[in-house]
């Protein structure tokens, strides 16, 4: 048993609170390897903003269980070495899908996880939500729940179709449950194509697809219910537009991606809505800057030569939804 306390990592209770309070949200942004690591550390670090490492089942997969730990502890000391006195850093299990896993990871380190029981029917829910928060409570490791479910993947979890939160769910589940924060669906889903394009409408200047705005009024519903609440959005990468024009420019194919528009997400991170999940723009930036150098310099096979400018671009990019859109800037 590992305590994250020893690692220097910190749980979500007090980012949340203090984002709430604040009218901005905390960046969960997932990590597979190291240069997206580095990228996310140097953004906190250099914005003075609390972040959220996100390690989903598939991360643990591909990269280790023991070398993901160990990266997490390493980069609260580079963190510190990058000049941040108190790095305000969480390790979160993303998309849990069992107890078990759940435990492995309070057990490993982790200062936060997510059960998501979304797909079970909602008193098995809630069983399974409780039976995680008993265990994780007594180690002072905060749980997200989910309820509702989005479209599309979620992680081995799937669904054809987006089902909204009820808003008259939502107590009974907090309440029940004692989850410290909820996951809800109004509209977001997971990966480079939010939206089919019978669901969007067409710029007729551009022709590109403009997404359905997201269910505010659900989300509001939802804070009504439960009054300061820390809510979360999965689903949040906004596809940028640069990104796809760059990867189809040196011969990757994303014919019409689509993701949350980026004033949307800054109107929620004004709200409850204190996490933000972001993983695909990630991905896409990675993508983009390894394709243009693969492209321009065919020659190239030196992997710092291209996953170097994969590094700068994600760097780049968490600096911006920290700055511009999540507003954490300066909060830790
Ligand atoms: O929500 C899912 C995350 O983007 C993680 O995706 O299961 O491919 O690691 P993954
Ligand atoms: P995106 O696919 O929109 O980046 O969502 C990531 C996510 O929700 C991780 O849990
Ligand atoms: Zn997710």
């Amino acid at each position: 048993m590992v305590s994250y306390k020893e690692l220097g990592l910190v749980n979500t209770r007090e980012m949340f609170a203090k984002a709430i309070k604040g009218g901005y949200a905390i960046p969960a942004f997932n990590f597979n390897n190291m240069e997206q690591l580095q990228a996310i550390i140097k953004a906190a670090a250099e914005t003075k903003s609390p972040v959220i490492l996100q390690v989903s089942k598939g991360a643990r997969n591909y990269a280790n269980q023991t070398l993901l730990r160990y990266m997490a502890q390493g980069a609260v000391e580079y963190a510190k070495e990058l000049g941040w006195e108190h790095p305000q850093i969480c390790l979160h299990l993303d998309h849990g899908d069992s107890f078990e896993l759940c435990k492995s990871c309070v057990d490993f380190g982790f200062s936060s996880v997510m059960i998501d029981a979304s797909s079970l029917p909602y008193e098995e829910n809630i069983a399974l939500t409780k039976k995680v928060v008993d265990y994780a409570h007594q180690f002072d490791v905060t749980v997200e729940a989910e309820l509702g479910v989005l479209a599309g993947v979620e992680d081995e979890v799937s669904s054809a179709v987006s089902h909204y939160t009820k808003p008259e769910e939502v107590v009974d589940f907090a309440t029940r449950t004692g989850c410290d924060s909820l996951a809800i669906s109004i509209g977001t889903s997971h990966g480079a194509y939010k939206f089919t394009p019978e669901q969007c409408t067409r710029d007729p200047k551009t022709g590109k697809l403009v997404p359905p705005p997201l269910a505010f009024d659900v989300l509001d519903a939802i804070m009504e219910q439960l009054p300061g609440f820390p809510i979360v959005l999965h689903g949040s990468s906004s596809v940028p537009q640069e990104y796809v024009d760059m990867i189809n420019k040196y011969g990757g194919k994303l014919p019409d991606a689509v993701g949350i528009p980026e004033e949307q997400l800054r109107k929620a991170s004004k709200s409850a809505v204190c996490k933000i999940n972001i993983d695909s723009d990630s991905r896409l930036a990675f993508t983009a800057a390894v394709r243009k150098v693969f492209a321009e310099k065919p020659g190239e096979f030196d992997p710092r030569k291209y996953c170097g400018p994969a590094r700068d671009l994600m760097e780049e990019l968490y600096k911006h939804k920290i700055i511009n859109v999540l507003g954490s800037d300066g909060k830790a």
